[in-house]
């Protein structure tokens, strides 16, 4: 039995004893670019989320994240190929046909903030009617009780409701942004995949917003945050992954990766003393090219403990994926 086949059928027993609401094993997305060439976005992704848990997934731009969340829904385009699994509730995301994904999956168990707001709203209806078109579809209640709940969800997401009536051009990024935070908690998906939900919002606005989706997971649900907002992060997370040229390189507990012990990966202590507040340091250099990836750690050119051993990829042990990962701080 192949390490992948193990590890797709440890998935389904994790999904299947109750212990995760998604299950995600392997999970590879290349793009095929004209010229025979591809970009690797997405390598061997593992990761589980449970009930009532909070994971943020972060890293710099373009490193893979809403690639990742689109695979999990399936939106990608025609040139993406997808190998491994995400179960969802008995359900292999990876593998079920657009049918299921567009009836079963996509609003009703996997709700959406996606990262870019002012594209999925349809520029001749109302923030109100979107609203109320969603409760309409996924649940289907009366007229009066769809208005009730489209003015719920506007004020779960801080969306006022004087603005209900705009259109989508007639809102800031920050309104539009919260308009899509209120579409993906109308449908109480059992899952939710919130794409950077705080983009163009003040500090208190985004901590108004990263509560509500806290709120949401505390009801049983399971959350994906992706954001660059490791203060967002620090405020919600149960669990941080990292991610960098496309794969998962540390998933550490919240407490351990924000706390004194700090993470073990170099790249994801690099990201945390880029922090202002911390030693305001940026990592040097830049990520490599998703096209042109080397055959070991993709870090080894901007990283301080490289070696030569590093020309081998690291496989991750005990949730990080390091030749030499950082000893605990003092
Ligand atoms: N259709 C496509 N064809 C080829 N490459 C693509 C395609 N879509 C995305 N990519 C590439 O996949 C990589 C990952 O992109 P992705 O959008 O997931 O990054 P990200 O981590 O979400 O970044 P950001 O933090 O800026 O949102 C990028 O290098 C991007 O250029
Ligand atoms: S494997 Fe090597 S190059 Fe990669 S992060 Fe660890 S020490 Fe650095
Ligand atoms: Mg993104």
């Amino acid at each position: 039995m192949t390490a992948r086949i193990a590890r797709a059928l440890q998935a389904v027993t994790a999904e299947r004893a109750g212990d995760a609401v998604l299950s995600v094993r392997g999970l590879t997305v290349r793009f095929r670019l004209p010229g025979g060439r591809t970009v690797a976005a997405v390598g061997d992704a593992d990761f589980d989320l449970a009930a009532g848990e909070c994971l943020a997934l972060v890293g710099e731009s373009g490193c893979g994240k809403s690639v990742l969340a689109s695979a999990l829904l399936g939106l990608l385009p025609g040139n993406a190929e997808t190998s491994g699994t995400a179960f969802l509730d008995g359900t292999d995301l990876l593998a079920a046909d657009e049918k299921t994904l567009a009836r079963t999956v996509r609003g009703r168990r996997v709700g959406l903030v996606p990262q870019s707001p002012a594209a999925h709203l349809t520029p001749v209806r109302t923030v109100r009617s979107h609203l109320e078109e969603t409760v309409r579809a996924l649940t289907g209640t009366s007229r009066r009780a769809r208005r009730k709940t489209a003015e719920d969800a506007a004020d779960r997401a801080a969306f006022p409701a004087g603005h209900l009536d705009r259109y989508p051009h007639e809102l800031s990024g920050g309104l539009a942004q919260r308009a899509a935070t209120a579409l993906a908690l109308i449908g109480d998906a059992r899952l939710l995949l919130a794409d950077e939900p705080t983009t163009g919002l003040d500090r208190d606005l985004v901590d108004r917003t990263v509560d509500e989706l806290r709120r949401h997971a505390d009801e049983g649900r399971a959350l994906l945050l992706i954001t660059h907002d490791l203060a967002a992060a620090a405020r919600i997370a149960d669990r941080v992954a990292v991610m960098y040229a496309g794969r998962i390189v540390e998933v550490a507990p919240a407490h351990r990766f924000f706390g004194p012990t700090g993470p073990r990966h170099p790249y994801a202590r690099g990201l945390l003393d880029a922090l202002p507040d911390r030693a305001f340091t940026p990592v040097p250099g830049m990520p490599p090219e998703l096209s042109a990836l080397p055959d070991g750690c993709a870090f080894a050119p901007r990283c301080p403990r490289a070696t030569a051993r590093c020309a081998t990829r690291p496989e991750p042990t005990a949730g990080v994926a390091c030749h030499h990962p950082e000893q605990p701080r003092a």
